[in-house]
C-alpha cells in the first residue's frame, strides 16, 4: 500500500470496535443487572474479583473504583503517612505520584531505563532512606519490568513493593509470575482505554496478604466491617455491578487480544526499523510485554511534526507521556529541576504512540508505517 491509496481514519484507541465483538453479551449482562436492581457490590463484583484474583494467580483481588483507587488504598493499608517516603518513576501518568500526595508521603522521584522505560533500579538503592516505606515500579505501556533485583533491595531494607500494574494486565514478570502479584500489592486501572478496560471508571488490588486484603476491603466501603460500623475512616472507593459484569465478559478475551496486540507490535516494529530518526520500542519477546501502548522515538525535535503529518493521514497518536511527573507545576513544591532526571526528560520529549488495539487491521498497520515512513524521509 502506498499513500496515494485512500486517506484512512484510524484512531489511536477504536472501543466502538472492541465493543462490536461483545455486544449481545454485554447488553444481556446490563439487562440481567436492571431487572435485579443490585447496582454495588453484588454477584458481578463478588465473582470478578474472584476470576481476576485466579487470573492473575493472586490469592486476592479488591475491586475498588479506579486504578488510583487501588494505588490510595494499597499505600494506606500499609500504614503510609505524613513523613515518609515513597520511591517510584516520574515517567508515569501522574495517578501513581498523586496517590503518594494522597497519604501526605513525599515521593520520591527516579529515572528510567533508557531501553525498557522502566524504573533504573540501580537508581533505587542510593534513595532508600529510614524513611522510605515503598517503593512503586510502574509496568510502563504494558511491559513487565524486571522485579528480582528490585524484590531482593526490597526485602533487605525491609520496604514493601507496591506494583502499578494499571498499564499491564497479563504481562509475564521476570520471576514467571503475572504483573501484579510480586509485591505486597498490585494495582491496576480498567479504564475504557485498558488492555482490559470497564465501560466507566474501574480498578483491582491484588494481594497474597490476608490482613492487607481484609484492611483494603474495609477501605474501600467507608472503612466499615460492617454496616454502618466504622472502626477507621476509610474511603468510597467500590467497583460497581454494571463494571463488574462488563470486564468479566472482556476477561475472556484479554490473552487473545493480547496476542492480537503482540502481532501488531512485532508488524510495527518490523515495518518500522531502519527508518531514519525513529527507535522502535523493544520487544521483550514472551509473554513480557502486553502494548498497551505502543510508542516509537522520534529524534531531532522532530516528534510534534511527525504527529502534525500523522494527523493529516487520518492517523490518531497520543503523547503518553508529555510532562514527567517532576517538572508538572502540582509537583513543583518537592524542588525538581530541570535536568534532574535526564533520560526521562530526554524520553519524554520523544515519544510518541501510534494506534493500538486488537482490532486494529495488518493494512491499517501498513498505512501508519507507511506515514512515519514518508515523514521521515522527507
Ligand atoms: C500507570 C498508571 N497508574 C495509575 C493509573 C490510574 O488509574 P485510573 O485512571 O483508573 O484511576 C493509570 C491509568 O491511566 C496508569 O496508567
Amino acid at each position: 500500500m502506498t499513500l496515494t491509496h485512500t486517506k484512512m481514519q484510524i484512531p489511536l484507541v477504536d472501543l466502538r470496535a472492541g465493543y462490536e465483538v461483545i455486544k449481545d453479551e454485554v447488553r444481556a449482562a446490563l439487562d440481567e443487572i436492571f431487572e435485579g436492581m443490585q447496582l454495588t457490590i453484588g454477584p458481578n463484583v463478588r465473582a470478578f474479583d474472584q476470576e481476576w484474583a485466579a487470573y492473575c494467580g493472586s490469592k486476592h483481588a479488591i475491586g475498588v473504583g479506579s486504578g488510583t483507587d487501588a494505588l490510595q488504598l494499597a499505600i494506606r493499608a500499609l500504614g503510609i503517612a505524613p513523613g515518609d517516603e515513597v520511591i517510584t518513576v516520574s515517567f508515569t501518568f501522574f495517578a501513581t505520584a498523586e496517590a503518594i500526595f494522597y497519604s501526605g508521603a513525599r515521593p520520591i522521584l527516579v529515572d528510567i531505563d533508557e531501553r525498557t522505560f522502566n524504573m533504573d533500579v540501580a537508581q533505587v538503592a542510593d534513595r532508600i532512606t529510614p524513611r522510605t516505606k515503598a517503593i512503586i515500579p510502574v509496568h510502563l505501556y504494558g511491559r513487565a519490568m524486571d522485579l528480582k533485583q528490585l524484590l531482593s533491595l526490597a526485602a533487605d531494607q525491609n520496604v514493601a513493593v507496591i506494583e502499578d500494574a494499571c498499564q499491564a494486565h497479563g504481562a509475564v514478570l521476570d520471576t514467571g509470575k503475572k504483573a501484579g502479584t510480586a509485591g505486597r500489592a498490585g494495582a491496576f486501572s480498567f479504564y475504557c482505554s485498558k488492555n482490559l478496560g470497564a465501560y466507566g471508571e474501574a480498578g483491582s488490588i491484588t494481594t497474597d496478604d490476608d490482613e492487607l486484603a481484609d484492611s483494603m476491603r474495609q477501605l474501600r466501603e467507608h472503612g466499615q466491617v460492617t454496616r454502618y460500623y466504622h472502626p477507621i475512616v476509610g474511603y468510597n472507593a467500590r467497583l460497581d455491578e454494571i463494571q463488574a459484569a462488563v470486564l468479566r465478559i472482556k476477561l475472556k478475551r484479554l490473552d487473545r487480544n493480547n496476542q492480537r496486540r503482540r502481532e501488531l507490535a512485532r508488524m510495527y516494529n518490523e515495518l518500522l526499523a531502519g527508518v531514519p530518526g525513529v527507535t522502535t520500542p523493544e520487544d521483550p519477546g514472551g509473554d513480557r510485554h502486553v502494548w498497551y501502548v505502543y510508542a516509537i522515538r522520534m529524534a531531532g525535535g522532530k516528534r510534534d511534526a511527525l504527529r502534525e503529518a500523522l494527523t493529516e493521514r487520518g492517523i490518531g497518536t497520543q503523547i503518553h507521556y508529555p510532562i514527567p511527573v517532576h517538572l508538572q507545576d502540582a509537583a513543583q513544591f518537592l524542588g525538581y529541576r530541570e535536568g534532574e532526571l535526564p533520560v526521562t526528560e530526554r524520553v519524554a520529549n520523544e515519544v510518541l504512540s501510534l494506534p493500538m488495539y486488537p482490532e486494529l487491521t495488518d493494512d491499517q498497520v501498513t498505512y501508519v508505517a507507511d506515514a512515519v515512513k514518508a515523514f521521515a524521509r522527507r
